[in-house]
C-alpha cells in the first residue's frame, strides 16, 4: 500500500497536554516509532529502552515466551463459556430467516423477565424513535420490527452474559464501550454499503468477541498480549499474531459458528480486520464492521490514550460515498448514541 495514500488514523491520539504531559509526551513520541518496528521490536534497543524507563528498570516484565494457541482447541472448550440466553439464540435465528415465528421470539424474550424489562427500556428510548409507546415485547416487535428488536436483545443479553464471565484483569468497560461504538457506527454505515442495518449492529457488537473468549479461556496469555499492546501502543491483533500465532478474529468466528450464529455474522467477525472488501459502494458486512471498528478506535470513545487505531486507506474511507457532512452527522450521532447506551445499560 502506498503510504501517502493512508489516512493517518494510526497517528491518533493527539499529543497529550496538561498534567504529566512531559512523561506522556515522551511515551507518545516513542510510540509513533514503535508501531513501525514490526515483529522484531522486542529485540530492538528502543523497545528495551522503553521497557527500562516505563516498565520500572530491572523489574520490567520480560517479553513473554511465545505460546502457540490452537483456535480449534479453544473453540472446542465452548462449554466453559457462559451459556447464551435462549432469547439470543431465538433472535439470531430470526435474523437468518424471514419465516421464523415472531411469536416464538417474543415468548423467548418475555420468558426472561429482567431481559424484557431492559429491552423495553431501550426500545422506548429516543434512539429508536418510538419513545414511551412500547408497552410490551409484542409492541416492540410491531413498532420497531423483529430485526431491530433482535439488535436490542443481542446487546442486552450479551452484556449480561459477558459480565458473568468477566475474567480478572479484563477491562470490560473499555471492551463494551468499543463494542457499542462499533455496533452503532456499523448500523449507520450499513445502508451506504447496501447491508442490513440491524444485522450490521449485531455484527458490530460481536466483532471482537474473540478477545473476550481468549480472556476467559487463556487468561494469562491474553493478559500478556493486552499489556504488550498497550505498552507499545501497537494494534492488539498484531501482538496476538506475534505472541500466540492466532488472533481474536479467527477465534471469535470459530466460536460464533459453534454457538450457531448466522454464517454472515461469523464471516463478518472473521474478516473485520481485512482491508479491501468494498467495491463500487457495495460492501460486505465485514467491510462495514471493519470501517466502523477503525472509526470507533479513532474517535477514542473509550478515552484510552494508548489505543492504536488500524490504518485506513483513502480508498476505503471513500468507498461508501459519504460526504463530509454525512460523516460529521454519523460521528456526532455515534457519540450521542454510545453515551446513551452506556448510561442506560450501565457499563459494568
Ligand atoms: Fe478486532
Ligand atoms: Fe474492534
Amino acid at each position: 500500500m502506498d503510504m501517502t495514500d493512508t489516512v493517518a488514523m494510526q497517528d491518533a491520539p493527539a499529543r497529550p497536554e496538561g498534567r504529566d504531559s512531559e512523561l506522556a509526551g515522551v511515551r507518545w513520541r516513542a510510540s509513533r516509532v514503535m508501531r513501525r518496528l514490526g515483529p522484531a521490536r522486542h529485540e530492538h534497543p528502543l523497545f528495551k529502552l522503553m521497557q527500562r524507563h516505563w516498565g520500572g528498570g530491572a523489574d520490567a516484565p520480560a517479553p513473554p515466551g511465545r505460546v502457540a494457541i490452537d483456535p480449534a482447541a479453544i473453540a472446542s472448550r465452548i462449554g466453559e463459556l457462559p451459556m447464551l440466553p435462549r432469547a439470543l439464540a431465538e433472535v439470531l435465528k430470526a435474523l437468518q430467516s424471514d419465516e421464523v415465528s415472531t411469536d416464538s421470539c417474543t415468548a423467548a424474550i418475555e420468558h426472561d423477565v429482567s431481559l424484557s424489562l431492559r429491552v423495553l427500556k431501550l426500545a422506548n428510548s429516543p434512539f429508536y424513535g418510538a419513545p414511551g409507546r412500547v408497552g410490551s415485547i409484542g409492541d416492540a416487535v410491531r413498532l420497531l420490527g423483529l430485526r431491530t428488536v433482535a439488535g436490542v436483545v443481542a446487546a442486552v443479553s450479551l452484556q449480561s452474559t459477558l459480565l458473568k464471565a468477566k475474567p480478572a484483569g479484563f477491562d470490560f468497560e473499555r471492551y463494551w464501550c468499543h463494542a457499542l461504538a462499533t455496533a452503532t457506527l456499523a448500523r449507520e454505515l450499513a445502508p451506504f454499503g447496501r447491508q442490513d442495518a440491524d444485522e450490521a449492529f449485531i455484527a458490530g457488537l460481536l466483532h471482537d468477541i474473540g478477545q473476550m473468549i481468549m480472556a476467559v479461556l487463556v487468561p494469562d496469555a491474553f493478559a500478556k498480549v493486552t499489556s504488550l499492546a498497550r505498552q507499545g501502543d501497537v494494534e492488539l491483533r498484531q501482538v496476538e499474531l506475534e505472541e500466540l500465532g492466532v488472533a481474536h478474529d479467527t477465534i471469535g468466528a470459530q466460536v460464533a459458528q459453534r454457538w450457531g450464529f448466522p454464517e454472515s455474522i461469523a464471516t463478518a467477525i472473521s474478516s473485520h480486520h481485512q482491508p479491501g472488501q468494498t467495491i463500487d459502494g457495495v460492501a460486505s458486512l465485514g467491510a462495514i464492521v471493519r470501517l466502523a471498528d477503525v472509526i470507533a478506535h479513532a474517535l477514542d470513545l473509550t478515552g484510552s490514550l494508548d489505543e492504536a487505531a488500524p490504518a485506513l486507506s483513502v480508498q476505503e474511507w471513500g468507498a461508501l460515498g459519504l460526504t463530509e457532512d454525512g460523516w460529521l452527522g454519523i460521528l456526532a450521532r455515534t457519540e450521542e448514541a454510545v453515551a446513551y447506551w452506556t448510561r442506560s445499560m450501565g457499563a459494568s
